[in-house]
């Protein structure tokens, strides 16, 4: 940990461990979830002992799915993949009530949600019924904390010690950068971001990383925030519901690529994407295939950052015995 843990989960939000977003995590809980990640696939034991896990998937995902069906195999539990028209979230019955009739057979319950407020509301509902079954976030349209604890993981196996790194992020401050922008926070990297006009961070956000210790800054020119860092992070410019906007963002991003030019201005700095990538857009086809990617580990990560997370939900980590959460028959 660097420095006091400012982070809003070093303060609790009751005893259900919750993952919406990283900054749900104290960066002691972070760290605990990287050790698990970082550990062998059998060192939290079996901690789902048999029970499902729900993950719901109103978008379309290849990295997370799969990852996450594999992480809870991992840790001894059964893995229940649903789409979204299958349960028909706030159309078929309301969000509450889907949260409530999951808990009935699953120990967590994940989702990728086109809303963020649809997970919010999830939680509230299970918090307020009593039910102590945690609600992972798959990624939403404000976040996406499992890409970003991958993340930290490979950067933590390339780098050791991730205090007094920079992270350059060139491209739109969206639901992976509020994430990685949490994330690199809690571990002490700074984060040089690098948006056109109208795409960077809301400031409310900024004002977000930067109470759970971050330090961010902000400009609209790539080669600056590149220059010297350690790694060049990007993502899509056209995020999942945002396909109406894509020429209009095409047009506004334009010169925000991250290619062998860019890079010219960090010489040493390794180049990371969640993925999927749009090369020829926000990444050159040779820089995402090139030496300096690590995309695949990152894509590889997101298996062992799921089974990380997925295990301190369940009370493994340094402060709760794997296996602690209640297990409650409904
Ligand atoms: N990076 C990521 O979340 O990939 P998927 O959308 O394929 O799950
Ligand atoms: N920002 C992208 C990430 C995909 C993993 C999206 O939301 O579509």
């Amino acid at each position: 940990m660097n420095g006091p843990d400012r982070s809003p989960g070093a303060s609790g939000r009751g005893t259900t461990r919750h993952v919406l977003d990283v900054d749900d995590l104290s960066c002691a809980d972070l760290r605990a979830v990287l050790d698990l990640a970082a550990a062998p696939p059998d060192a939290a034991g079996p901690v789902l002992d048999g029970r499902g896990v729900a993950l719901v998937f109103e978008r379309p995902s290849a990295r997370t799915r799969n990852a996450s069906e594999m992480a809870v195999v991992a840790l001894g539990g059964h893995p229940i993949a649903i789409r979204g028209d299958e349960v028909g979230i706030d159309r078929r019955e309301t969000a509450e009530d889907v949260a409530r009739t999951l808990a009935c057979y699953h120990a967590v319950i994940c989702a990728r949600v086109a809303d963020h407020g649809t997970l919010t509301r999830m939680r509230a509902a299970l918090d307020a019924a009593g039910v102590a079954v945690p609600v992972v976030n798959l990624l939403s349209d404000r976040a996406h904390p499992c890409q970003a604890v991958a993340d930290l993981l490979t950067l933590r196996q390339r780098f050791g010690d991730l205090a007094g790194r920079t992270l350059a992020y060139v491209g739109d401050a969206n639901n992976v950068w509020r994430s990685l922008a949490l994330a690199c926070a809690m571990v002490g990297v700074r984060l040089r971001t690098a948006a056109p006009d109208g795409y960077g961070p809301d400031p409310d956000d900024v004002a977000l990383v930067t109470e759970a210790g971050g330090d961010v800054e902000v400009s609209t020119v790539p080669a600056e925030a590149v220059a010297g860092a350690d790694a060049v992070y990007t993502d899509v410019w056209v995020s999942m519901g945002e396909e109406d906007e894509a020429e209009q963002r095409r047009r506004a991003f334009m010169g925000f690529t991250v290619d062998r030019d860019l890079l010219a201005v960090a010489p040493d700095a390794l180049v990371m994407h969640c993925l999927p990538a749009h090369r020829g857009e926000e990444i050159a086809a040779d820089v995402l295939e090139g030496p300096r990617s690590v995309v695949w580990q990152q894509a590889a990560n997101r298996m062992h950052a799921m089974r990380g997370l997925l295990a301190w939900t369940m009370g493994a980590g340094p402060d709760g015995a794997a296996g602690a959460a209640d297990r409650v028959d409904r």
